[in-house]
Parts: C-alpha cells; structure tokens; sequence
C-alpha cells in the first residue's frame, strides 16, 4: 500500500496499526526486543498478503489493465466540478484484479449465462465477469451516473467480451423494476451501489424472482473496513451492511459466506425451494415433482456423470458431436472409429475439454474388431452404459446398376454391424441390469429421399428401425433401452458416419 493511500480494508488498516504501533515502539528505549520482534512479524504477514494475492492471481486482460489505468488516472474531481458527474466518484470504487477474477471465477464456478451489477462504475468489474461469460451470455450493468457509460464504452467496445455487456443509467431500483416487469432473470447478481439500499436491492430481487433458481448473489464491501463487527461503529456505511449482513443471515430463503477478501465479498445462494421454513409458509405438495428425484432439479438428473458411453463413427458428423455432447454431459467416452487418426483426434479434442476419453480403432463389420471394441471399455472403465451405433455407409448407385458387392457392404456396416454392436453392447448391459442403446437410423428408413440414389442404404436403415424395434421391445424389462433417432443426411455420396 503506498503511504498517501487511506487504508480502506480490515488488512489495510491493520497494516496501518501495527506501522504505527512499530513507530511508538521504536520511538520508546523500552520496549522488550520480543515484542518489537512480534510486531514485525504481524506487519510482514498482513502487508505482503494483498501484494502476495495481486501476483499469484492470473494477469488480468489488456481492455480490463486499460480500464483500470484510465480509472486510477482519471481527475474525478474536476468532472465533477464541471457538473458531468452528480456525486464525486472516488476512484477507489473500482474492483480491482483480484477481485475482478474472483468474481470472474465465480462465472465459471456457476457456469452463469446471464448476470446483473448494481453499480458499474467505470465497469471493470462487468468487464471481468463478462469475459468469464460464454459467448451467449450478457450483463446488464445498473449505474446512475451517465457519464460512466460514456466513460467505459470505448474500452468494452476493444475487448471481444464487451458486446455482453448492456449499461443502464438511472436509479438501480427502477432499472430492477423495470427488469422484473418483462420477466427477466439472472444466474449472478453483484451488488455494489448505494450501500444504504443494498437491503432493498437484496428482497426485491429475491422477492420478483430476478435470481434464477441455483442463482448466486455475490455483495461487495460486506465487511466494509471492520466497521460491521467494531463496537464503535457509528459511521453509516458501516451499520447498514452490519444490518444486512444480519438480515441475510437469518433470511431462511438463503445460506451466505462472507470471503475475507479487500473489503469482504459475500456470496449467497438460495436454498432448495422445499426447506422447513418455506413448507410452513404455504400449502406445497411435498414430492418428488416438487423437490425433484433425490432431490436433483431435471438438468442436474439429465447429467451423465458416471456413465461410460461409446460412439461408432465417432471420427466425424454426426459422431464427433455425439461424442462430445455426451462427454460435456459427464460421460466417459471411447471414441470408436475405422480410421484410428480419426479416432485419436477427436479423442484428443475431448480429452482438452477435460472428458475422460479413449480412441479405439475398429471396423464394425468385423465382429472380432466389435468384441474387442466392447472388452477394451469394459476392462478400462468397469462397465458400459450408453452405446451409440452410429457408424454406417452410403454408396450412391442407382437401384438398376446396384451390385450385390454395394449392397453387402452396406448391410455388412449399416445393419449386420449394427446388430453385432447390439448383441455385444446389450450381453454386458443384460448382465448390469441398466443401459441405453441408440442405434442412428436415418429419415431413409421411413421416406424415400428422392432423387438420391441409394436403394441399400435406405433399405438397411429401415432394417436398423426393425432391429431397433425388436431389440427394445425383448429386453425393456431388463434394464436396457434400445432406441433409434432417424436423421436428416444434408448432402448424399459415399460417406461413413
Ligand atoms: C462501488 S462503485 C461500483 C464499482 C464497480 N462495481 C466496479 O466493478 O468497479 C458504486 C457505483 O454505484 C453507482 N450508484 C450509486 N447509487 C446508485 C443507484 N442508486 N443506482 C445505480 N447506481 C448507483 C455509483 O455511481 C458508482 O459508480
């Protein structure tokens, strides 16, 4: 901290203590050695952790280091005086690095798409949170001072993540009344305006619902400089959070943290809908309909987390996106192809996304290379859950040159391989007592596609229906589903999914 800065933080200021009670203690001949050597040490740990923070903490971006250079150099002063600005902004308002990745972090941590500030200022912290937004996602920032949009816009609009960010200027209180009268919603809301109001911020957005169901509000300054637990307090800024803090403790709609962290941010969530508290306050029917199976809301009880899948003709199309899809959803995958360099690179895009992923080389119309297929994931992963039976061929020919080569091919992969897959796919889920087959049929097996010339292959893919069919029908009450989705084909010639 460099000396002509007020100590704005409970480490700031006990940094600024214990300087001055080393300065008494060195001005005095009597002081014991031991205790000037305890002081010392109290000074080295709480002045080198906000430094020791600030550098262990990831650099933040080039848009976000110019914001917070034109913010520090700024004369807040002088706009003011020239009327621009209604109240002097003192340039301490800005988050700051560590702090701006900390709630950057909690983006990610909440996998939020869509996040409202109460009080931008010059927008560092809407900045960092937008860049922990995914591309979709957006930020509407509440500030009262229009000059803070002009101020913030040229920097939001040089980074990529600045188009997520709307800015409205006004009382926060209408911008939340406004929002909640077109029904919107939020994954993370960030107070940090009118500390005087952060109560009323903090029941309208819980009260009109403006904070989704696994939503998070994150506060700022909820420690504000210690004043929220010193007796002494009587500074205003200080009892107001002291009374918010307290009110949110005790609100059973919510269970908070507060991070010692500057000035102390707070996180709060709000608790399952079907606690005591909220039973005794109106008539629920108390099932499972109403708190979700095992208490797991439905995108939670769609996850796959666990389950060890495998795609056929995961190389490319269709089977790539599989692949992937079900990876994010948790799944471990084996990626399954006839090419193995196909196999691995799609194998090694998973693996960047952090899935637990094999490669395995394997022609589908050899049963040999299937039952290998199948071994290899259960001798890896111990089970096997999910099988998608997507590779097949096309060989365009029309049905009057059609060789019997074409069509054995095409049977060989599209339905005898699929059956193989089936057979050892379903011998091990039998034996589980759980699994999910989806075989890719294809509209060919229902529609004719005309003018595409490909009697085998439409032919083999109602085959891959009527497997499908059977298949599901004698072992449903065994545990195992097997199922088939028919997809469109964009563009007809010899392709292998
Ligand atoms: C502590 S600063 C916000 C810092 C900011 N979150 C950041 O990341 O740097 C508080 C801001 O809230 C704004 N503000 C104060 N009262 C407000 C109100 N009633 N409605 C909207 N904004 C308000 C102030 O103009 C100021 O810019």
């Amino acid at each position: 901290m460099s000396s002509d800065k007020v100590p704005d933080t409970p480490v700031e200021i006990i940094v600024d203590l214990l300087s001055k009670a080393k300065n008494v203690a060195a001005a005095r001949g009597d002081v014991p050695k031991e205790l000037t050597s305890y002081l010392q040490k109290a000074l080295d740990i709480a002045s080198g952790l906000d430094d020791y923070l600030e550098k262990m903490t990831t650099q933040e971006s080039e848009p976000l280091a110019e914001l917070y250079k034109k913010t520090v150099t700024h004369d807040w002063d002088q706009v003011h005086k020239e009327g621009k600005t209604m109240f002097r902004l003192p340039k301490e308002c800005i988050t700051g690095h560590v702090e701006g990745q900390t709630l950057k972090m909690l983006i990610h941590m909440s996998q939020a798409k869509r996040v409202l500030e109460i009080g931008m200022f010059t927008g560092y912290g809407a900045l960092s949170m937008a860049e922990g937004l995914p591309e979709d996602g957006c930020l509407v920032a509440c500030e009262l001072e229009p000059y803070l949009r002009e101020f913030a816009q040229p920097i939001f609009d040089k980074s990529p993540h600045g188009k997520k960010i709307t800015v409205k200027t006004g009382s926060a209180m209408d911008t939340l009344k406004e929002l909640a009268a077109a029904g919107e919603q939020f994954d993370m809301v960030f107070i940090d305006a009118d500390k005087d109001n952060y109560i009323n911020y903090y029941n309208f957005i819980l009260d009109n619902n403006l904070l989704r169901i696994q939503g998070v509000i994150c506060v700022d300054n909820s420690l504000f400089k210690a004043k929220v637990y010193l007796e002494d307090t009587t500074d205003r800024n200080g009892l107001a959070l002291r009374e918010f803090n307290h009110f949110v403790s005790n609100d059973p709609r919510v269970e908070q943290v507060i991070v010692p962290l500057r000035d102390g941010i707070s996180i709060i969530r709000r608790v399952p809908a079907a606690t005591e508290s909220s039973r005794t306050q109106c008539e629920i029917t108390d099932d499972e309909v109403f708190h979700g199976v095992k208490g797991r809301s439905i995108l939670d009880r769609m996850r796959l987390d666990g389950k060890v899948a495998y795609v056929t003709g995961a190389g490319q199309g269709i089977g790539r996106a599989f692949a992937h899809a079900l990876g994010e959803a948790g799944a471990k995958v084996a990626v399954v192809d006839m090419e193995q360099n196909k196999a691995e690179a799609v194998a090694k895009e998973l693996f960047l996304k952090g899935i637990n992923t094999i490669s395995i080389k394997a022609d589908i119309s050899k049963s040999e290379d299937v039952q290998r297929m199948i071994d290899t994931i259960v001798s890896k992963w111990g089970a096997l859950h999910i099988a998608c039976n997507n590779a097949g061929i096309n060989m365009n020919s029309a049905s009057e040159d059609t060789s019997l080569e074409e069509w054995d091919q095409t049977f060989n992969v599209n339905l005898r391989g699929t059956f193989m897959c089936c057979q050892a796919a379903g011998r091990v889920m039998l034996k589980q007592g759980y699994g999910k087959i989806i075989n890719t049929a294809s509209m060919a097996s229902l529609i004719v596609p005309h003018p595409q010339k490909q009697l085998s292959y439409n032919t083999s893919k109602a085959g891959v229906v009527k497997l499908t069919q059977t298949l599901g029908t004698e072992w449903i009450d065994r545990g195992v589903r097997v199922n088939c989705i028919s997809p469109r084909s964009l563009a007809a010639g010899t392709s292998s999914r």
